[in-house]
């Protein structure tokens, strides 16, 4: 029996564009990519244009998500400079959680200043969720906040093996954490940059084959919680452009590589469920809604097309490889949503998780 059952699947970590940025991506089109990749839900990120980060931007992605949306969604809400965490008991309501950009990357969002972080790390309330772009020695600073706030923060990205130890050792020291790896990281290195050219270029930036063997064997030992895509469409005349954006898309191609990854014996298909599923509803503080599932034919092969993408911006770094892993069907609150080719519903069948 090849076709896998697997519940409500979610991405927690996409750029799914939509507002000024819509001729990247447009909520509309990039959902349907998420059911087309097998997704239940997605989390989208604060560093668009507008970026999330004040009432009226939050309200305006809230109306025209809500109006697109074919799968299920919460939105992060972004730490700024401006001291912006004091709107924070305003919008905690409506949010999935708080994303802080210590490192450079797309976007305006950048938070260099320990203070800064340590003030936003102290104003946020409750228990939703504080993910970070964090690389390198960055890593170390957060978790010192974490040490003292001890508020739950998933480690957006992890890429490199240094960034694997500091990890290991704050979990084994009992800190309040999670880890993401992004299939980018697992499947390419900088020896890709020459024949990907700009279409390998992304934030954290690919790394050596070191790394991408200490990511593997943290998959294998636990220690990663989640495989999230980091899907952020450019177009590719920005890609080839003379200032080339960062960022990739990977929601259609997470499920397939990581089947292909069972299929070499890398991975187990529960596994696999634990990091698209379990544990990144239960790290994000949802439950399953009844009825919601993904058919996947786990021993169905294909290679990666920029034809039958559903993404708007239409490539992938991935083009040319062959995947195992085709979704057939995706379910969600007991209404077939995609087929395996089509999506069935219209814009705005999709719900917001957090509302
Ligand atoms: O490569 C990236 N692209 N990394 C990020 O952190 C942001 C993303 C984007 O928004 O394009
Ligand atoms: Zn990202």
């Amino acid at each position: 029996m090849s076709t896998y059952k697997i519940p409500g699947m979610i991405d927690p970590h996409v750029h799914l564009r939509g507002l000024d940025w819509s001729h990247k991506g447009t909520f509309a089109s990039e959902t349907a990519a998420a059911l087309a990749g097998g997704y239940w839900a997605v989390l989208d990120m604060p560093n668009t244009h507008p970026s999330t980060i004040d009432r009226p931007a939050l309200d305006r992605k809230l109306a025209e998500m809500g109006a697109q949306a074919v799968s299920d969604w919460g939105i992060y809400f972004g730490a700024a400079a401006s001291e912006n965490w004091r709107f924070y008991d305003d919008i905690i309501g409506d949010v999935c959680g708080l994303k802080i950009y210590n490192n450079a990357t797309t976007g305006t969002l950048l938070i260099d200043d320990q203070s800064v972080r340590d003030q936003h790390y102290r104003a946020w309330p409750g228990n939703k969720n504080i993910a970070v772009h964090a690389e390198g020695e960055t890593v170390l600073e957060i978790l010192a906040l974490v040490r003292k706030y001890r508020k739950h923060t998933h480690f957006c990205h992890i890429s490199t093996a240094d960034e694997i130890r500091y990890l290991t050792d704050a979990k084994n020291e009992g800190l309040p954490i999670s880890i993401g790896v992004c299939p980018h990281h697992l499947y390419l290195t900088q020896d890709d940059l020459a024949t990907l050219g700009p279409l390998g270029l992304m934030k954290p930036e690919l790394k050596t084959k070191a790394d991408l063997q200490a990511l593997w064997d943290a998959l294998e030992s636990g220690v990663v919680d989640v495989v999230e895509s980091d899907h952020a469409p450019h177009t590719l005349d920005e890609k080839f452009s003379g200032k080339p954006t960062y960022g990739v898309p990977g929601l259609e191609t997470t499920l397939p590589l990581l089947c292909l990854a069972v299929h070499e014996g890398r991975l187990t298909m529960e596994r696999v469920v634990d990091l698209v599923a379990n544990n990144p509803r239960r790290i994000f503080g949802l439950a399953c809604p009844p009825e919601t599932y993904t058919l996947v034919d786990t021993a169905e092969s294909f290679t990666i097309e920029r034809g039958n993408l559903h993404t708007l911006c239409g490539w992938s770094p991935f083009e040319g490889m062959q995947v195992y892993g085709k979704v057939r069907s995706v379910t969600i609150r007991g209404e077939q949503v995609y087929d395996g080719e089509k999506i069935l519903i219209s814009n705005g069948f999709g719900q917001n998780l957090y509302g």
